[in-house]
């Protein structure tokens, strides 16, 4: 989901003492020219390269691609800033702590622009939003650039070789879609596949059509023969991408609706789970549900961002439906042929949001029982709409509203997680912890489940039996062991967390 993020501040820029960004010594401007020099002489450039990230997955996604453009020219990734040549950051802007912590780690690499050659760039939405701020605050940054502009990376690369400074891709004017001839993946079996980018809805809170520009989706045709192509490397998971990805509309002729779409990429051989974030529920059609329902390879989860649960409220955000409305949708998915487990982002303490509003928050959780749900306090961030809107919830009493609602919903998730318990689910592994000797993965509900396991179990989709269940996970053993009666002990132990304290489950195989 897009919602692992950052944080960042409504002024955007940190005091100079929190982040050590006041005016560059002149020591340090003389490093910067010789090192620009050298680059200049230079016919090479940089050879290696380090892309930090943070943000959401789209954020995680446009890395990807970034580092395929340089690979394509010869560039080589390293795994940590201080052997990188060019060092690439990619910045979020969705809340108020991302600034700042995006100067304050830029005031990290400033001792590192030192180093002769050594080139800074800034990507994504605070290179987007801050543009030319970044070069004063920081002027050991050579490149500034947001993802409107990622198409145009070589070249600025090639500026930025030539030994220019400040070299800046910040035009939002693009109808164009960032492809790569090659994209450099962090998971081997689970790939992402963008099918639009930027967003053209008015939500007051959200600051992301100021940095991603204008809706501009990728043809059918690009997007299936990338879909098939992954299959054919042995990627068994797809998580289709776009900050509003329901409202993909095919350019191509052949005119696929976002439900055709769906259903051809969960055909393909060897997709065995299909994934897409994020959905608004305005463009949320039965025909998602319909599809889904059709094809077992389409995972059943729908991450359906609510936002608030007050239709007054709702209305000031500008979301384009009410409650009411809302649930209708919720209804069409909770009615399908097969259980598909809901999630969604809330925001509590928008402005004007009265105690009565919150509660029917806090209602709606009870209504829809969601299987999860990300939720933040409301952050005015500039140039939104909401920016000009009276921030009328104090921080305190955001802060209580927000714990309010976790708790509440933290009851909800343990109850249906536990409604799970004595239950089978099928889990690709993703990772493997040796310490604990614990598998982890995840079920096609998006549920996290720890179980004993191997390292080579990582990729390769496993049944496991549930054993215990928290409020964030599942635990489980796997279920060909537990029905043959176990290969060692024929008890299953696991640890997970229950109200808040460490449980040890304990149960015969
Ligand atoms: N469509 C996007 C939404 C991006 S923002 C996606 O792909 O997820 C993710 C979530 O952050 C939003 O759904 C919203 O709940 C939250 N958010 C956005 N702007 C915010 C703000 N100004 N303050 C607090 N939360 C915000
Ligand atoms: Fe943001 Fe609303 Fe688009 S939350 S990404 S403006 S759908």
């Amino acid at each position: 989901m897009g919602h692992e993020l950052v944080q960042i501040s409504p002024t955007g820029l940190p005091p100079a003492n929190e982040s050590g960004l006041g005016a560059a010594p002149q020591a340090l401007d003389r490093a910067i020219s010789a090192a620009r020099a050298d680059l200049s002489r230079s016919s090479s450039g940089p050879r290696t390269f380090y892309i930090e990230t943070f943000g959401c997955q789209m954020n995680v996604h446009d890395s990807e691609k970034v580092a395929g453009v340089l690979m394509a020219r010869g560039l080589r990734p390293v795994e940590n800033q201080a052997e990188a040549d060019l060092v690439l950051y990619n910045t979020c802007s969705i809340r108020e702590k991302a600034a700042q912590k995006v100067f304050s780690r830029l005031g990290a690499f400033r001792k590192a622009s030192r180093q002769a050659g050594k080139i800074i760039g800034v990507l994504g939405c605070v290179a987007q939003q801050e543009g030319e701020k970044i070069f004063a605050r920081a002027p050991w940054v050579s490149l500034v650039c947001g993802s409107a502009s990622y198409t145009r990376l070589p070249e600025l690369l090639e500026q930025v070789k030539a030994g220019r400074s400040r070299v800046r891709g910040l035009s939002l004017e693009t109808g164009e879609c960032f492809e790569t001839e090659l994209v450099r993946r962090d998971n081997p079996f689970s790939a992402y596949v963008t099918i639009i980018e930027g967003c053209d809805e008015p939500c007051a809170f959200c600051v992301v059509p100021m940095t991603r520009g204008r809706e501009r989706s990728r043809p059918s045709e690009r997007i299936l023969a990338d879909c098939r192509r992954l299959a054919e490397e042995g990627y068994t998971e797809i998580q289709l991408l776009g900050q509003i990805v329901n409202h993909w509309q095919d350019p191509s002729s052949a005119r696929r609706s976002f439900a055709g779409l769906l259903s051809q990429v969960a055909e393909i051989p060897g997709v065995r789970r299909v994934r897409f974030a994020t959905s608004h529920p305005r463009y949320f059609t039965p025909e998602i549900v319909r599809a889904i329902e059709n094809h077992p390879a389409l995972c059943d989860q729908v991450h359906l961002p609510v936002q608030s649960g007050s239709s007054r409220v709702l209305s000031r955000m500008r979301r384009a439906y009410t409650r009411e409305e809302y649930l209708e949708k919720i209804n069409c998915i909770r009615s399908a042929r097969r259980a598909i487990s809901i999630s969604t982002d809330i925001i509590v303490g928008f402005c004007g949001e009265t105690r009565e509003d919150f509660e029917q928050t806090v209602a709606l959780l009870d209504q829809v029982e969601y299987d999860q749900v990300f939720s933040f306090k409301f952050s005015p961030r500039p140039d939104t709409a909401a920016a000009g809107f009276e921030d009328t919830v104090p921080e305190d009493e955001k802060r209580r509203r927000l714990a309010e609602l976790q708790e509440h919903q933290r009851v909800i998730q343990l109850r249906r997680n536990q409604a799970l318990v004595g239950g089978e689910c099928e889990v690709l592994v993703e990772s493997f912890q040796p310490r604990l000797q614990q598998a982890v993965g995840r079920t096609t509900s998006n549920r996290v489940v720890n179980f004993p396991g191997r390292p080579e179990w990582v990729g390769r989709y496993v049944q496991v039996r549930v054993t215990a269940a928290g409020p964030n996970s599942l635990v489980g053993v796997r279920a060909d062991q537990a029905l043959s009666g176990g290969v060692g002990a024929p008890w299953a132990i696991a640890t997970c967390t229950v109200d808040g304290r460490k449980a040890t489950a304990a149960r015969r195989v």
